[in-house]
Parts: C-alpha cells; structure tokens; sequence
C-alpha cells in the first residue's frame, strides 16, 4: 500500500515510520525543508524512545521517504493522511489554515483517485471543509476526480507512541463511503489480525470522540487537583484518596494523579477548541470551562508554595527545577507547566537553574540566557533556596538525599509530582500538592 503522510512532527513521524514498519510504502511531507533535509541525512527531530531506529530500518529498508513537495507522491499513492498542526486560534478554536493549506494542494495536483484522511485533530465539520477544499480546487482546474475523506484521529501519548500506535486500545474511523472504509480496513487489517479494536463510525462521530477523550482526561486531572486543594485544607491525604478510589473498577486508577496543572500539545489547545464549539452551537460546556479554569490556577501552585514559604520574601532567591518537559518521555515543552513557573520566578527577580534529561536544547530554544542550564541534576541545586520536582522522570526517582542536603543552601523540596516518601528526606522541608 502507498501512502503519503503530510505534516512530519511528533503524529505524522511517528505514524508514517509504524505504517511503513508494517509494510507499506510512505512519503512523510513537510513544508519544514530543515526538518526535511535532516530527516533525510539521519538526523530525527524529536525525542521519542524507539523512533531513531524505526526511521533509520524503514528508510534502509527502501519504504520510507522525506519530502518538502506533496505533489511529488500525490499520484502514486492510494490514500493521503492529513497530520500537520492545529493550534488555537485567538478566540480559542482550532486554526485550521494548515489542514486547509493541505486541502488546497491536493485539489491543484490530484489525477487519480485519492482517499484524505484527517489525522490531525480537528472539530466537527472540518472534513467537510477540506472537501470542499479540494473541490474548489478541481473546479478551477475544470477536472472532475474522484475522491472521497475519512477521518482518522490520533490517540498516541508521546514518550510511549510507537506502543501506542502499534498496540492501541483502538482505532477509531470515520467514514463516508464503502470505498473508504475498505481501504481503512485493508490499511488497518495487522491491526485487526492482533485483535485491536477498529471502530468505524460517521465522520462528525470520529472528529468528536477525539475531543471527548481528550476532554474527559483533562477533567479528571483537574478534578483531582481541585480534590487535592480540599486535601491540604481538612488534613487529608490525596495519594490515599486516590488510592482509595481508583481501586473502584468503575473509575480506574489512571489519570488521578494531582499536580502542576495538564499541559503539551494536546490538552490545553482541545479543551479550548471544544468549548468554542459548544459555544458556537449554543450548548455551552460549563464543566469544561472549570476544568481549564482550574487549570490555569494549577499551574501557579508550585509557585505560591514557594512564595509562602518564604512569606513573599523571594526577590534574589536562587531556585532549581527538575524536568522541564510537560511529561517524562518527550522533549515537548509546549504549554508545559514549567514554563509558566519559570516565568513566574524570573518576574519575582529569583534567578534559575534547570535540569531535564531530554529537553534542554527546546528549553535554550525557548528561553535563551534567561535562566542556567545545568550539566545535571545535582549541578542545577548548587546553593539553591529551593528544588522544584516538575516533571516525573525516572532519573529524578532515588537521588542521594544527602547529596542535595549538602549543595542547597536551604534545602527545601516542592514536589509537583508527589512521588517522593517524606520519610526518606530526613532534613529536607518537603512540600507538595495535597
Ligand atoms: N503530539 C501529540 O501527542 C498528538 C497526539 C494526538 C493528536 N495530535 C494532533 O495531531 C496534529 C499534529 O500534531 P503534532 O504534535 O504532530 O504537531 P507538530 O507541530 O509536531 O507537527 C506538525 C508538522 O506539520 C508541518 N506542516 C504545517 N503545515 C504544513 C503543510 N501545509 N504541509 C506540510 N507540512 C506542514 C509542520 O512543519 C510540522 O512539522 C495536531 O492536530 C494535534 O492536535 C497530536
């Protein structure tokens, strides 16, 4: 099967290096021409665990090509997957100019049928837009060409994606046509042989049941955070509530973990995409919009802790920060927790030391000189007023407590990830949420 993958970042990479692994031939298109030429000479552009690998065997194995052009491949392949970026827009609804922009260049090159399906994620309707794209398109090149849309939405976690794309819990397809769902089938029948669940259903089901997962995630993040708060004020304990009540089947023991408020690429961009839909239906989504509300609050915690500590006595404190990237596993930083506390130090005149294991380079990239970056976890302490634990990474699991007595110069914790045992840190004023 030929397939072109449009759009080379973390969904499109991953998901044009899995489809090739299982066979077929894929074109991976970016308008990125730097993305493009170090892709082509080796160079992978993202943290993924796995991914180098999967790239370099694929590209090796003569299935797996880069590209800047769409119209080089267009007419050899048999379906065209849509994966480039849908941030929000001012008023908070998904930009859909790229998934246009697509659309567009498909409609002025296409001679053959063509199935485009839309991987990035999108609200409802927007399959129709990129219909009427490509049509438009056509019209102006007075050609009649059969072509159909599809949706298919993305659910990988980066830091676990090639898991998640070869093993998903699903995979969900939006269709129009028997045509499409045919090719879906063949495209997804490894899938089908290991059992994984594929789940055909009307297009403006698929572009919804993406936002809902999303949103449903994001709500229970926010409401243990909200639980947490309560926590710290009537002398509970969160990790023992979540204990508790995670251990109901009915509610799972996945995502009821509190801390420094949801951020990435995903979740702060579609709870506000779907909000703007519901308000743009008149359905407004009222839980939604606390959710993100609570949100936005979570995402100072760590700083007001630290700056009551101190009774807002900050200014020329030096603080270090553990994990910059919004989750272990990734070097994405965007609308990652740690950049808005960053930001909330530097404005409170601390200076700041950071370390991650993968992110440093997206963090220069970000903040230039702004703050120091240490060569490691121990060097970020180095006479520090306070250690942030931002992001859970497993390097920042069994430090050597004594170590870290010695080097700060006050040695107090704030734990955002709640993962360390406050017996073990005998000395160290350990904080963290509820
Ligand atoms: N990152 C995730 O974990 C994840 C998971 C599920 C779904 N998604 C969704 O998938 C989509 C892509 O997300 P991402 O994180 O991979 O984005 P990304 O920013 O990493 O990559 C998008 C790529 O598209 C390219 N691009 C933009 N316009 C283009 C065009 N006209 N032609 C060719 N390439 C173009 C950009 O140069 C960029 O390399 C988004 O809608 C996102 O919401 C992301």
């Amino acid at each position: 099967m030929n397939i072109s993958i449009v759009g080379t970042g973390y969904v499109g990479l991953v998901s044009g290096a899995c489809f090739a692994e299982l066979g077929a031939k894929v074109w991976c298109i970016d308008t990125n021409k730097q993305k493009i030429d170090n892709l082509k000479s080796g160079v992978i552009p993202i943290y993924e665990p796995g991914l180098d690998d999967l790239v370099h065997r694929n590209v090796k194995a003569g299935r797996l090509f880069f590209s800047t052009d769409l119209a080089d491949s267009l007419n050899e392949v048999e379906m065209l997957f849509i994966a480039v970026g849908t941030p929000p827009g001012e008023d908070g609804s998904a930009d859909l100019s790229y998934v246009i922009d697509v659309a567009e260049k498909i409609g002025q090159n296409l001679e053959k049928y063509l199935l485009v399906v839309t991987k990035s994620t999108v609200p409802v309707g927007s399959s129709r837009l990129v219909r009427n794209a490509i049509e438009t398109e056509l019209k102006k090149r007075d050609r009649n060409i059969e072509f159909d849309v599809a949706s298919n939405p993305e659910f990988l976690k980066e830091g676990a994606a090639i898991d998640d794309f070869m093993k998903p819990d699903r995979v969900v397809v939006g269709v129009e046509s028997e045509r499409a769902k045919e090719l879906m089938t063949h495209l997804y029948s490894p899938m089908m042989l290991n059992n994984f669940r594929v789940i055909f259903m009307d297009i403006p089901s698929s572009e919804m049941t993406k936002y809902a997962a999303n949103a449903m995630l994001a709500t229970r993040i926010s409401f243990m955070n909200e639980i947490a708060s309560l926590c710290e004020k009537v002398g509970a304990d969160v990790t023992m509530v979540r204990k508790g009540i995670g251990s109901d089947n009915r509610i799972g023991n996945k995502f009821l973990y509190p801390g420094a408020g949801y951020g990435g690429s995903c979740f702060p961009k579609d709870v506000k995409a779907l909000i703007r839909t519901g308000k743009d239906h008149n359905s407004p989504l009222t839980l939604l919009e606390s959710v993100e509300a609570i949100n936005e609050r979570q995402k100072k915690v760590l700083f007001t802790k630290f700056s009551n500590h101190y009774r807002g006595e900050i200014k020329g404190k030096r603080a270090a920060i553990w994990g910059l990237s919004y989750k272990p596993g990734t070097d994405d930083m965007r609308e990652a927790p740690s950049l808005t506390l960053i930001n909330k130090l530097l404005d409170a005149g601390c200076t700041v030391s950071v370390y991650d294991p993968v992110a440093m380079e997206e963090a220069e990239r970000r903040l230039g000189n702004t703050i120091r970056y240490a060569s490691d976890i121990y060097d970020a302490l180095r006479d520090a007023d306070v250690l942030f634990h931002v992001t859970e990474w497993q390097e920042f699991r069994m430090p050597d407590w004594q170590k870290i007595r010695s080097l700060m110069k006050t040695p107090l914790l704030i734990d955002g990830r709640g993962v360390f045992n406050k017996t073990a840190l005998e000395g160290i004023i350990y904080l963290r949420i509820g």
